[in-house]
């Protein structure tokens, strides 16, 4: 099996390559490619990437290049975890919007439209190469904003399954909390990629026990910590948000802290300059502790088990993915990409049915799908109208005032990365 990573010189890449190596039995890999445009860090990264598969006694081969036509050459299935502009462009997008008191994020609101406009003809770009070598393989994307991201994709009838870790990372936790094995909790997982809901927790399949009540009951504190809203909130919804819910239900407070604290992007940036030198050291053969302080916890696993089912290997018979609605939530159009549940197989995810939703959350997911309808518009054809237009219906923007000088900070800060502007 030949598996190429699309952004392999990210500093994410030994999260992955440790996965694969502990995890070779689900999803044994032959060639593992990393490419990337950055020669210097694709050589520090693909080094460790190396030691670590020495270590663990991984057989396969690892490949490095920035050509990325050889490297998709033949692959079985493309991961994608690509940031168009680097940390640079995000720098920008979590600090402009704030200027008008709007969330400033690189996947919520503005910010999450402008990596929106220069991602997808990017990652459409790379799709179309994929299909001209290889028609059957798999496109797998954790490039941001993965709804958006994998709507172009589907839309474009790429054989494509957007994946987030924040499910995975719910269960790891709610697993931990229960004193159960991971495998054994299967989330009621509903909403689109960074705007969900766990409306259920079930012991042992989609039919088993919903333990979410007690757990909540017994350990609500650590829930509400771990998602930053507070406890009555919780108690109050009776299912639990993932933490971007924190950007809606908490919009002026994030916006004030915001305003007071270094960016994400200068942490993350002066995160991966330790990491990359800590890559460069030959003594090292692990993924080191740093790691875990970004926000890709459980990546590598989610990747493995999606991979795996999609390339008939095995995996989890249900996974939590980005995929196209077909009638799953009945309020939405079968072309939007939701992410939910799913039976995952060689033939691709299958949704399992959703109950009906309350209006409460809805509501939301039915006003952001129309962003990400008008977001996917303006990406693809471009225009500062079409920008505008999706400023204007995104429930955290809303007013003409606003999404007019909003249009303008985007284009101005993102010039370089739009052939329109
Ligand atoms: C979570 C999200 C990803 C996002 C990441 C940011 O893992 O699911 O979509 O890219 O957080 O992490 P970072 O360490 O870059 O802030
Ligand atoms: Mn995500």
């Amino acid at each position: 099996m030949k598996l190429t990573v699309v952004g392999g010189g990210s500093t994410y890449t030994p999260e992955l390559v440790d996965g694969f190596a502990r995890l070779r039995d689900t999803l044994p890999v032959e060639e593992l490619v990393l490419v990337d445009p950055a020669e210097d860090r694709l050589e520090l990264v693909g080094g460790l990437a190396r030691r670590i598969f020495a270590k663990q006694g991984h057989g396969g081969r690892i490949v490095t290049t920035s050509d990325l036509d050889a490297g998709i050459d033949g692959a079985d299935a493309v991961l994608l975890q690509l940031r168009v502009g680097g940390q640079a462009a995000r720098q920008q997008d979590e600090t402009w919007p704030l200027e008008c008191g709007c969330i400033g994020q690189e996947t919520t609101g503005a910010g999450g439209l402008a990596k929106a406009l220069r991602t997808v003809p990017v990652v459409l770009d790379i799709a179309e190469r994929v299909r001209r070598s290889n028609p059957r393989a798999w496109i797998i994307d954790f490039t941001n904003p993965v709804g958006i991201v994998t709507r172009a994709l589907l839309q474009a009838g790429h054989r494509a399954v957007g994946l987030c870790n924040v499910a995975i990372g719910f269960q790891r936790k709610f697993a931990a909390l229960l004193g159960a094995a991971p495998a054994d909790v299967h989330l009621a997982h509903v909403g689109l990629n960074h705007l969900t809901w766990e409306t259920g927790v079930r012991l042992g399949g989609p039919e088993g026990e919903n333990v979410l009540p007690k757990l909540l009951a017994e350990h609500g504190g650590a829930i509400a910590d771990d998602v930053r809203l507070p406890r009555p909130l919780l108690d109050r919804l009776g299912v639990v948000p993932s933490y971007y819910l924190r950007y809606y239900y908490a919009h002026d407070e994030v916006v004030r802290e915001l305003r007071t604290k270094p960016s994400r992007a200068a942490e993350v940036a002066a995160m991966e300059r330790e990491l990359l030198a800590m890559y460069g050291d030959p003594a090292l053969d692990e993924k080191p502790a740093l790691l875990a302080k970004r926000g890709g916890a459980f990546y590598s696993e989610a990747a493995v088990d999606l991979a795996a089912a999609l390339l008939g290997g095995g995996g989890s018979p249900y996974q939590v993915v980005n995929t196209l609605n077909r009638g799953t939530l009945p309020f939405l159009p079968d072309d939007a990409v939701i992410e939910v549940q799913a039976a995952v197989g060689p033939a691709g995810p299958v949704p399992l049915p959703v109950p009906a939703l309350d209006p409460l959350f809805s509501g939301l997911i039915a006003n952001v799908t129309a962003y990400e309808d008008l977001a996917l518009e303006a990406a693809l054809r471009g225009g500062r109208d079409r920008v505008f237009r999706a400023l204007l219906a995104h429930p955290l923007i809303g007013q003409y005032a606003y999404a007019d000088a909003l249009t303008d900070q985007l284009i101005a800060h993102n010039r370089e990365h739009l052939a329109w502007a």
